[in-house]
C-alpha cells in the first residue's frame, strides 16, 4: 500500500524550513513512492483541515527560499484559540489525521513543537519531528537548522557595528535572539569579536561590564561591542526570578493553586519589566563609563532571508533521513543530527529537554582566553 504522509511547520519560522520540506517530500515521493501533503500554518491547519498537495513540481525551486511555503503558527493542539476561546483541539487533530488517511505526521519545529508532537504520539498517532530553530536549544541533537544562517547574520551585524562603534568611540550594545538560551549570542559574539558577551546562562553585573570596558579604554581601546542575548539577566533580577521559579515548583508539588497563581503573576510582571533590558543596559553603561552608548536590536532580521549553505545541507540531510525512517517503519522520534549522520531519538527524551549553554562549554573557555568578558567577574 502506498504510504501517505503529512508535513507541517510550527513555531517561529527559520531559514532551512523549505529545504527540509523539500528533502522529506522529494525523498518520500521519489525514492519511496509515498504520497505527500502539507498542512497550512502549523497545527492550526491540521485542526482546520487546510491541506495542500506537495506532489508534482510544488517542491521545485524552494531550496534557497527563506521562511516556509506552508506557513507557520505558534498554536498548540491542546491550547488553541478558536473563536476567542482557548480550547483543546487534540481530538479534532486525531480525526483529521485519519480523515486524510495519513500513515505519518512530520512536524518541523523547535522545543514547543517537540512537546506537541509527543502529545499526539501519546494519542496514538505516528509522528516524526525535525529539529528547527535559530536558537539551537533543542536537546539530543548536535544542532538545529536555522542556527547557522542566524549565526551568519548576527556575526555580520556585529562586524558592521564595529566600524561605527570604533569611529565614534562608543559602546554599542547589540541584542541577539535566542529566547532563554545563549547559543546565538555566544557564537556570533565570538565570531564577530565582541568584547562583552552576556548570556541567560551567566547572570551579569553592571560593575563587571563597566570595569572591563574601562580597562579597554585604559589600553587605548575607546570603543566596545557588547553582545547581549535577549534572555540575559542582571544578577539580582536573575536571583529574584530563580526564587519565584522555585516557589512555583514548590506550590505545584504542594498542590497550592492560589500560591502558584500569585507567584506566576509576579514572575510575569518581572519578565515584562525586563523587555527593554538592552536599552537599560546601554544607558547604564553610558552613565558608568562616560562613553556614549547606543543599543541595537537585531530582532527578526536574524530569521529572515535565504538559508546558508550549511542549513540547506543540514535540512536536506535530516529531511531525507526522515523519509528513510518512515520507509523503515520508525515512528515517535526526532531525526537528530549526529556528526555527519542522523539518529532517531524517542520524543520522550526530546520534549522539555532544553539545551542551554553549559558554563564550562569549550566556546566559553575559548572566548575567555581571547579576553571576552561575560559580566560575571
Ligand atoms: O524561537 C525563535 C525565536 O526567534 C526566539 O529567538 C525569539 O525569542 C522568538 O522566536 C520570537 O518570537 P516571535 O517571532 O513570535 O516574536
Amino acid at each position: 500500500m502506498t504510504k501517505r504522509i503529512g508535513i507541517l511547520t510550527a513555531g517561529g519560522d527559520s531559514p532551512g524550513l523549505n529545504a527540509a520540506i523539500r528533502g522529506v517530500g522529494k525523498a518520500a515521493q521519489g525514492a519511496y513512492g509515498m504520497q505527500v501533503i502539507g498542512f497550512r500554518d502549523g497545527f492550526r491547519g491540521l485542526v482546520e483541515n487546510r491541506s495542500v498537495d506537495l506532489g508534482g513540481s510544488v517542491l521545485s525551486g524552494i531550496l534557497t527560499v527563506g521562511g516556509t511555503i506552508l506557513g507557520t503558527s505558534r498554536d498548540k493542539p491542546h491550547k488553541m484559540k478558536i473563536a476567542g476561546k482557548t480550547q483543546d483541539m487534540t481530538n479534532l487533530i486525531v480525526e483529521n489525521y485519519h480523515r486524510n488517511h495519513l500513515d505519518m505526521l512530520v512536524c518541523l519545529g523547535g522545543g514547543g513543537t517537540q512537546k506537541n508532537a509527543l502529545q499526539l504520539k501519546e494519542k496514538g498517532l505516528n509522528v516524526i519531528t525535525l529539529p528547527k530553530t535559530i536558537d539551537n536549544d533543542v536537546g539530543m541533537t548536535d544542532v538545529t537548522f536555522g542556527f547557522d544562517t542566524a549565526l551568519g547574520i548576527a556575526t555580520e551585524a556585529i562586524d558592521r557595528l564595529h566600524s561605527t562603534a570604533h569611529s565614534h568611540h562608543r559602546i554599542i550594545v547589540v541584542e541577539i535572539m535566542g529566547h532563554s538560551s545563549g547559543w546565538l549570542a555566544l557564537g556570533s559574539g565570538i565570531a564577530g569579536g565582541a568584547d562583552v558577551i552576556l548570556l541567560p546562562e551567566i547572570p551579569y553585573s553592571y560593575d563587571a561590564i563597566a570595569t572591563a570596558i574601562t580597562h579597554r579604554v585604559k589600553h587605548g581601546k575607546n570603543f566596545s561591542i557588547v553582545a547581549v542575548a535577549e534572555g540575559a539577566m542582571e544578577q539580582s533580577q536573575a536571583a529574584a526570578r530563580d526564587e519565584l521559579i522555585t516557589g512555583i515548583r514548590e506550590a505545584e508539588a504542594n498542590g497550592d493553586k492560589k500560591a502558584r497563581k500569585e507567584l506566576k503573576g509576579r514572575l510575569k510582571a518581572l519578565e515584562a519589566g525586563y523587555v527593554d533590558h538592552t536599552m537599560q543596559l546601554a544607558k547604564r553603561l553610558e552613565e558608568m563609563t562616560g562613553l556614549e552608548s547606543r543599543p541595537t536590536i537585531l530582532g527578526h532580521l536574524q530569521r529572515g532571508g535565504t538559508p546558508s549553505a550549511g542549513d540547506r545541507l543540514l535540512a536536506t540531510r535530516l529531511g531525507t533521513a526522515c523519509a528513510e525512517y518512515i520507509e523503515n517503519g520508525i515512528s515517535g522520534v526526532m531525526v537528530a543530527a549526529r556528526g555527519d549522520s542522523t539518529e532517531p531519538v524517542p520524543l520522550e527524551q526530546v520534549a522539555g529537554n532544553k539545551k542551554l549553554v553549559p558554563a564550562d562549554h569549550p566556546w566559553i573557555t575559548s572566548a575567555r582566553q581571547v579576553g571576552v568578558c561575560f559580566g560575571d567577574r
